[in-house]
């Protein structure tokens, strides 16, 4: 059985008080839950702040980009290691935000989650395919060269450091879900990409979340497809009741 792991991606937004208001807020909303693993990815100035409040609390911090060196002339950039010491356990890597806006490629991410690894870190690999590309038949090309390229070097063991969110980019901020089934088609197919590319083993092992117009009101219907084995949430992650009800999604 693969532990449930429920993410909040906050995006650019809010202050060091409001995160600070927020995460206190979770930390009462998900006291005594121990069977899921529970993320939240402040923006980098509150990160400190934030780990601080919830050491000793199962929610655990996250970094929302880094880069690839562990320290040098890289104005405006933040390592592995230093999200490590600034309290945070996980990163998430390839969201489809970074690929189109700052033109992040495969390769750039496979570096990340490279670094990420090598500093003892979790990586949340994020992949999905445009609505374009789902139209013109591209998606599984599309989600094998980014599973592919961006895992590259990674090897089976390491596998247990990563986990894979597929966020379809026209799901994304946009009100509109992918539907149980497309979610789990394209679950399903990444999975048997892990198999492909590592082995069985690590294929049923690594948890793969959903994210895209994630809400109170359709998580349980994703998180009762097989292959969902948590989500990544953007927007209703920065309401506490919102994000609690999905972690506190319903099992069937
Ligand atoms: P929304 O839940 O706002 O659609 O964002 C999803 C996302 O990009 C999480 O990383």
């Amino acid at each position: 059985m693969r532990k449930p792991f429920i993410a909040g991606n906050w995006k650019l937004q809010k202050t060091v008080g409001e995160s600070l208001d927020l995460a206190a807020a979770l930390k009462q909303e998900t006291a005594g839950i121990d069977d899921i693993d529970i993320v939240i990815a402040p923006v980098y100035t509150s990160l400190t702040k934030v780990a601080d409040l919830l050491v000793g609390s199962n929610i655990s911090v996250a970094g929302q980009n880094c880069y690839p060196a562990a320290s040098g002339a890289f104005t405006g950039e933040v390592s592995p290691a230093l999200l490590k010491d600034a309290g945070c356990r996980y990163c998430i890597v390839g969201h489809s935000e970074r690929r189109q806006l700052f033109a992040e490629t495969d390769a750039f991410i496979n570096q990340k989650s490279r670094a990420l690894i090598d500093a003892g870190m979790g990586v949340i690999f994020c992949v999905g395919e445009t609505l374009e590309e789902r139209e013109s038949d591209q998606m599984y090309d599309v989600l094998t060269t980014q599973v592919r390229e961006g895992l590259k070097g990674i090897s089976a063991e390491e596998m247990q450091n990563l986990v894979v969110a597929y966020e379809p980019v026209w799901a994304i901020g946009t009100g509109k879900t992918a539907s149980d089934e497309q979610a789990e088609e394209a679950h399903a197919f990444i999975r048997g990409l892990l198999q492909g590319l590592y082995d069985e083993n690590v294929a049923e092992a690594t948890r793969i979340l959903y994210g895209g117009s994630v809400k109170p009101d359709n998580v349980d219907g994703l998180m009762a497809q097989q292959d969902i084995d948590g989500t990544l949430v953007g927007g209703a992650s920065l309401k506490a009741a919102d994000f609690a009800r999905i972690i506190h999604f319903k099992r069937g």
